[in-house]
């Protein structure tokens, strides 16, 4: 069980001496409570204070009477700085831990996120490393003080029973510590399965929670709110059922340890009668069982505690061991500032984990550098699939894209992507002023080249007209602008960012024809000597594209000018035809 947790231990190694200090207090801890407790009540104090001569000074008696109180000091000191020390580094590791997991979503390929539900991931990251180090620092705070007591405890027991010469008081005493694993053992299998099960559930919570936030407004307009409260209700049902049956498991073992004592202590009661035993011999010994079963009852307790981390380790380690396909290659070609002439060779792609849902189909490609190139076709042909193979958002399955006559998959994923900008139908803005999220596009940027980008994508003019300009804070996910001051802020960031590449992806499907053309003016200055890859359903922003490819069902079925293709391609006659209203008014 411990083996699991080993590939952390290396997170120990910064705070070491903070471990070994806990080690040390939970030696004395373990010696100060199991042994010198026993014995100098027994040998001391009891024997000086009960004895049938009672010559002693008031002085002396409160001397020996404070030596308890002197134990459980010691004692208490040593538990405090136990804890203090293992706390903190148990919090320590947690804290790399939560890093690792973080990390790692940083750089888990798009796929993943379609399989995982952000909820899921989010109790992952809060929930199971929260339970993870409660586990850590719980365990760690009795991992080395019960065991310690234990050991010092049987040992005044053996040091009590020797001077009796009574073995078999001790074997007797002995037997029923194993006995009370028994119990431990049973609850400890069940808490492991219900204790996944709940985490689960858990991420289902959070699921049902981020996903209900995330669509306040369609729950208002469809009337979804009775729904949503039975979907959630059920939810936590749910996770109140498996919550309980862990309450059950788990307290179920104090108690019956207890009970086993008890019936230890009465075993050893008819024993002592028959073997006339000291009761100063006997009480020691009582003592002596006492202290020794609370570390059996608490590590029972950890063996539980434990099995939860176990299973909150499982989930996040579920993600943290994820394979990351898309990754920098083993010998990366360095590349500078890209020309920008794209080729696809025979590209097959699907989607899902298994490649189930095929979206491109040999598809080949060559579009010069500086060429303004436009994808149309249907809803679901793979135009945004091929525009996204370009930055690898995703890995081709067969056949290569490459850029320059260099595979993408050749160079490193932060020299490609510097190459390229990417604006997409739905924009996501960081809870941040304008001018913070227009410098992503490039940190480095002086404030006049950030205003000259906002200038070009027509935003500066609604930017100035803020309460406060370019230090307005856009709100979660850009939220307190519109949709199409979101698409231009984009718009502007991708113009700063001056790639060689640039994709836009129904970059101004959200502008009214006004500013989508005037927004087509300034695209017309900035994209020269540039790579554009152009998504939009207007085709008044495609005939001016000098290329012009036709998707369909995943295949390229026609390419050309504007021109060529209305005269040539029936696809595209209607696909235009119907945007300009032609087909309809003819069918009517
Ligand atoms: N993340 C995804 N996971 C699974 N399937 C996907 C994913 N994205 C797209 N698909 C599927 O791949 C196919 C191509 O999708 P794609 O987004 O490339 O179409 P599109 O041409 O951009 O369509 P639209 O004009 O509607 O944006 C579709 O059948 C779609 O259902
Ligand atoms: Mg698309």
């Amino acid at each position: 069980m411990f083996q699991r947790f080993r590939p952390y231990l290396k997170y120990l190694l910064p705070v070491r001496t903070y471990f070994i200090g806990s080690v040390v207090c939970a030696g004395v801890y373990g010696f100060v409570y199991g042994f010198v407790l026993n014995i100098v009540l027994m040998k001391r104090v009891f024997p000086a204070i009960f004895a049938p001569e009672r010559g002693l000074q008031f002085w002396q008696i409160v001397g020996l009477a404070s030596l308890v109180p002197a134990v459980f000091f010691v004692r208490g000191i040593a538990a405090y700085f136990n804890a203090y020390f293992i706390s903190l580094c148990g919090v320590r590791v947690l804290e790399q831990v939560r890093l690792d997991f973080f990390r790692k979503l940083q750089v888990l390929p798009l796929g993943f996120f379609a399989r995982h539900p952000t909820g899921d991931l989010i109790s992952r990251g809060l929930a199971d490393t929260n339970q993870l180090q409660f586990t850590l620092t719980n365990v760690a705070n009795e991992i080395f003080k019960q065991p310690a007591t234990l050991v010092f405890a049987i040992g005044s027991l053996i040091y009590v029973a020797s001077e009796n010469r009574d073995v078999w008081l001790v074997l007797l005493c002995l037997a029923s510590v194993p006995i009370a694993v028994f119990p431990i053992r049973y609850a400890g299998k069940h808490i492991l399965r219900r204790a996944q099960q709940m985490q689960a559930q858990l991420g289902t919570v959070t699921d049902r929670f981020s996903e209900n936030l995330g669509a306040a407004k369609e729950i208002r307009a469809f009337g979804l709110e009775e729904r949503e409260i039975g979907r959630f209700a059920a939810a936590v049902q749910s996770l109140f059922h498996v919550q309980m049956k862990i309450v059950k498991y788990s307290s179920f073992l104090s108690p019956t340890i207890e009970f086993i004592s008890a019936m230890g202590v009465a075993i050893t009661l008819v024993y002592a009668y028959y073997a006339r035993i000291e009761w100063n011999t006997f009480l020691s010994i009582v003592f002596a069982l006492f202290v020794s079963y609370e570390p059996v009852k608490k590590l029972g307790a950890i063996n539980n505690d434990l099995k939860r981390g176990l299973s909150a380790l499982d989930r996040l380690e579920e993600v943290l061991n994820e394979s990351v396909e898309i990754a920098d290659p083993a010998q990366p070609v360095n590349v500078g500032r890209l020309h920008g002439e794209l080729a696809f060779a025979t590209v097959n792609f699907a989607y899902g984990p298994n490649g189930n849902i095929p979206a491109l189909r040999g598809v080949n490609a060559h579009i010069p550098a500086g060429t303004v190139c436009a994808l149309v076709g249907p809803s679901g042909a793979g135009k945004s699939t091929f525009a996204n193979l370009v930055p690898r958002f995703y890995e081709v399955g067969t056949g290569s894209v490459t850029i320059d006559g260099l595979d993408v998959r050749a160079m490193r994923l932060a020299d490609l992507r510097r190459n390229i900008a990417v604006v997409s139908q739905d924009p996501v803005l960081f809870n941040d002023t304008i001018y913070n999220n227009l410098l992503l596009g490039r940190p480095n940027a002086s404030r006049e080249e950030v205003m000259t980008a906002a200038v070009n994508a027509h935003a500066d003019e609604f930017i100035r007209g803020l309460q406060d300009g370019y230090d307005t804070v856009v709100g979660e996910r850009g939220s307190l602008v519109s949709g199409g001051q979101k698409q231009r802020i984009a718009l502007a960031r991708a113009f700063l960012r001056n790639a060689p590449i640039l994709v836009l992806d129904e970059a101004t499907s959200a502008l009214d024809s006004e500013s989508e053309s005037a927004i087509q003016d300034a695209l017309r200055k900035l994209v020269v000597g540039k790579t554009v890859l152009i998504i939009a359903h207007r085709f008044s922003t495609i005939r001016d594209a000098s290329l012009i490819l036709v998707f369909d069902q995943g295949a390229i079925v026609a390419q050309g000018n504007h021109a060529s293709l209305y005269a040539a391609n029936p696809l595209y006659r209607s696909l235009y035809d119907r945007q300009h209203g032609i087909g309809e008014t003819a069918a009517a």
